[in-house]
């Protein structure tokens, strides 16, 4: 008998399930990343790091942004990212993760409601596992589903605020939630509505400001865009009411007992903010690249293509086996996603190109026939 024979236990009763995760080294062209836009390693990007070190700004913030942890590279993020996105304010966070479990955990209030889209990343379930409010999924990109599910919460008699919570386009669905008439209920039922840009952010919208740049600004409107996918970096950026940002600063405990994000990180994400605003080319050539993979793979019109496989072993045995051709592509299980859906997340970024595309596409087909 071993202390560690639980947890060993645990393990192969996972990898029995076809479950068990582990750690692969990055090989082959990049089918699995989300640096949508190739400026992860981008010459420009390196530039401005170099830049941002030799003009002294420190690696490490020292301590909590409460505390001396609070640098001008912060602030100096927060209001280029505040002007750029269209909302009052922006508070950074170390990782999109951090930022949605202090977004749902420290906003809504013990009496209010939470309708989340059945899809809704798991950081999302996160902060509504460590807050009071009453959580309920919603039907997928359901519009109707949202509002029977705050008529039901209503007619028992609940007073409270309610949250609506959606990605603006789907991480492992790669489609595209309907923000305005979810907006339209949000104003219709008074409620506020949080929006997880993580994967829009720098891929869609004017100058790359998203899918909710139109609704960015509102008092009621909550975005998230995380800096570690197409803006090449790591953090995330919460655009909100000035009110709500110092509630975070007051009440999220991962904000206020935790050393604040890296100040070189913050010169990073401003440089890269520079970068989406200024290269369109970018966003132009991904979207040539989307609309290229759209005649070969099963697309929904973004640069996440979901094959859905269904079982557990054979998305993995594919996946395995696109590795094996030189083509980094994970497979996704459940509980990521819904069970019997397991998938290919086929994620297309500058860092491959057409001719690759059609040899994936082609490998898929033969692999998964
Ligand atoms: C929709 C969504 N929200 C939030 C996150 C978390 O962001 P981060 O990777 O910066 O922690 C992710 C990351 O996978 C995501 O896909």
């Amino acid at each position: 008998m071993s202390i560690l024979d639980a947890h060993r236990e645990a393990l192969s009763l996972l990898a029995h399930r076809s479950r068990r995760r582990s750690l692969i080294p990055r090989r082959g062209h990049d089918f699995a990343s989300n640096d949508y836009l190739g400026l992860a390693n981008a010459p420009d990007l390196r530039r401005a790091v170099v830049e941002a070190l030799d003009r002294g700004v420190a690696i490490g913030a020292g301590g909590s942004r409460l505390l001396r942890g609070n640098d001008p590279e912060h602030e100096a993020l927060e209001a280029e990212a505040a002007a750029f996105f269209g909302s009052e304010t922006a508070l950074f966070f170390s990782t999109g993760f951090a930022a949605n479990s202090a977004i749902f955990s420290t906003l809504p209030a013990g009496r209010d409601l939470i309708v989340h889209d059945a899809l809704i990343h798991a950081s999302a379930h996160e902060g509504m596992r460590l807050g009071r409010a009453t959580a309920v999924p919603a039907a997928h990109n359901d519009v109707d589903a949202y509002a029977d599910a705050i008529s039901a919460w209503r007619a028992d008699g609940n007073k409270g605020r309610v949250w609506i919570a959606v990605e603006s386009l789907y991480s492992m669905d790669g489609d595209i939630a309907p923000l305005d008439a979810l907006a339209e209920l949000a104003e219709r039922e008074q409620a506020f509505l949080v929006i997880d840009e993580a994967h829009a952010t720098g891929v869609f919208g004017d100058k790359g400001r998203g899918l909710a740049d139109a609704l960015d600004g509102r008092e009621y409107v909550v975005t998230l865009r995380t800096c570690g996918k197409a803006l090449g970096c790591e953090g995330a950026l919460v655009c909100l009411p000035r009110v709500l940002s110092d509630t975070l600063v007051n009440k999220a405990r991962g904000f206020i007992f935790s050393t604040a994000p890296s100040p070189l990180s913050a010169a990073a994400v401003r440089a890269s903010l520079q970068l989406i605003r200024t290269q369109p080319e970018r966003r132009e050539r991904l979207a040539r690249l989307v609309a290229f993979a759209g005649t070969r793979l099963p697309g929904q019109g973004s640069q996440i293509i979901p094959v859905i496989l269904g079982e557990d072993a054979r998305t993995m045995t594919v996946a395995a086996a696109l590795q094996e051709r030189g083509f980094d592509v994970r497979g996704i299980r459940p509980p990521t996603v819904p069970a019997g859906t397991a998938r290919l997340r086929v994620s297309l970024t500058l860092n491959v190109d057409e001719t690759m595309v059609a040899a994936l596409a082609d490998a898929i087909a033969e692999l998964s026939a």
